[in-house]
């Protein structure tokens, strides 16, 4: 079997996973990259004699445009994990050629801008990937089997409780966190739109429709979307989500807090509930109170979806775990976040503590109360807007408001110009 060659575009940040495991691949004979490239090539002077490019013969350049088009001929896809606002263009230069891409999560988080790289993707040789990480777990796909079996009864709701805590430092790593735009161009940077991404769409993917590989569609969204840092964008959402299924589905997440990062997706049925917790504890209680725990597999994320999406390209997978289209559900739901929002509120500051880490000489602000914050809204239906975090809870945003996104962002941004993004 010949090694599925590799463009990788960009060296550090999420890119650098990527050549590690891309380097994995190919001492196991799976993978030969070609070429990469990076802007900024001086500042990776160690990482490109740690990946020994020149020794494996991978060409090197500082521009993507050059790299495509000295070497499109020679390569199966192109892997993208660069910048959001830089996705839509990478993503369009490699399938003008041909070439399918490894695009890293999210896409877009611009619906318009979606619609655009889903219409751009039918030009490439097979469909692209989408690099949401978690949708190939073998106990995902097992329980979602089951799920749609019926074993569990009818889905009630489904509910994602995600607090990740970033020191202040985080939103200085590069140009675009935080950011609501930069220029003209959407970013949308936040815990909702690209750090907890993934669990986001879990869970549009256990409340998706009869098939398999299918991701819950909107019908109405409800939101209050709050700041704790010095951001453009939220560090905290509250979005309340019905499906056209008749689902309701609540999702919490915040950057604002302290102590480890946790992560739960509930998927609640008429007669089991699964509790979902990645790499780490996996249980399905029925309502007769028996506990049924899964042990989770050992998972790679990053190689074992460079070698599904191998898999797919070869011609031995029906399609990529995600593809474009599916992410769909997930842009809107972002999107229909902020329209419904309206604005974003900062979290009032009595609520806010300001915690010095002196192990790792880094700054946190959390909100001590977020846990049980997060419990109320998403056991309760409470909404922190009218418990003390003084706002108004945002009205219905259906699909056909997302004609109304460019200007809802741009007001939040502060912007009085127009925004090309997506148009
Ligand atoms: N799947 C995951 O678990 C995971 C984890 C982290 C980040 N990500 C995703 O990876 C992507 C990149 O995030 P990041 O935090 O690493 O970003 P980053 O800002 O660190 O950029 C990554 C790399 O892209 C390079 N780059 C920037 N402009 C470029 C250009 N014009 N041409 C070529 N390279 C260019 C940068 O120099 C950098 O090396 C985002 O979509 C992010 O959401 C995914």
């Amino acid at each position: 079997m010949a090694p599925v060659r590799i463009g990788i575009i960009g060296m550090g940040g999420f890119a650098g996973s990527h050549h590690n495991a891309v380097n994995k691949l190919e001492d196991q004979g799976h993978a030969r990259l070609i070429c990469t490239c990076d802007p900024h090539l001086a500042a990776f002077t160690l990482s490109r004699e740690k990946w020994r490019f020149a020794e494996r013969g991978v060409r090197v350049y500082d521009n993507y445009r050059a790299m495509l088009d000295a070497h499109h001929g020679q390569l199966d896809f192109v892997v993208v994990p660069t910048p959001i606002n830089l996705h839509a263009e990478m993503h369009a230069a490699a399938t003008a050629l041909g070439l399918p891409v490894y695009l890293e999560k999210p896409p877009t988080l611009d619906h318009a801008e979606l619609e655009q790289m889903i219409a751009a993707d039918a030009h490439a040789r097979k469909s692209s990937l989408v690099g949401f990480n978690f949708i190939i777990e073998k106990s995902r796909l097992a329980l979602k089997e089951r799920l749609l079996a019926g074993e569990f009864g009818a889905v009630r709701g489904a509910t994602l409780s995600a607090l990740w805590p970033r020191p202040t430092s985080y939103f200085a790593r590069n140009n675009w966190a935080g950011r609501l735009l930069m220029g003209d161009r959407v970013v949308l940077d936040s815990c909702l739109g690209n750090a907890m991404a993934h669990f986001v769409h879990n869970l549009l993917f256990w409340a998706g429709g009869a098939e398999l590989f299918s991701w819950a569609q909107l019908a109405a969204v409800r939101a209050e979307l709050y700041r704790a840092h010095a951001i453009e964008g939220a560090d905290t959402f509250f979005v309340e989500a019905d499906t056209t299924a008749g689902v309701t589905m609540r999702f919490a997440l915040s950057h604002a807090c302290a102590g480890p990062s946790t992560q739960l997706e509930m998927v609640l049925c008429d007669k089991a509930t699964i509790r979902y917790v990645v790499g780490k504890q996996i249980e399905v209680r029925w309502a007769d109170g028996r506990v049924e725990r899964i042990v989770p597999e050992h998972f790679d994320p990053l190689v074992e979806n460079h070698l599904d999406y191998h898999r797919y390209l070869r011609g031995e997978g029906a399609r990529p775990a995600t593809t474009l289209a599916d992410s769909r559900p997930f842009v809107a739901l972002n999107d229909l976040a902020h329209i419904s929002s309206g604005l974003i509120t900062s979290i009032p500051a009595p609520l806010v503590s300001r915690l010095r880490d002196d192990k790792d000489q880094k700054d946190y602000l959390s909100v001590p109360t977020m846990a049980t914050v997060h419990e109320n809204f998403l056991v309760r239906g409470a909404w922190p807007g009218s418990t003390g975090w003084e706002r108004a809870t945002g009205e219905v945003a259906t699909p056909a408001d997302l004609a109304r996104f460019h200007d809802v962002v741009r007001a939040m941004a502060g912007r009085q110009d127009g925004l090309s993004a997506g148009r």
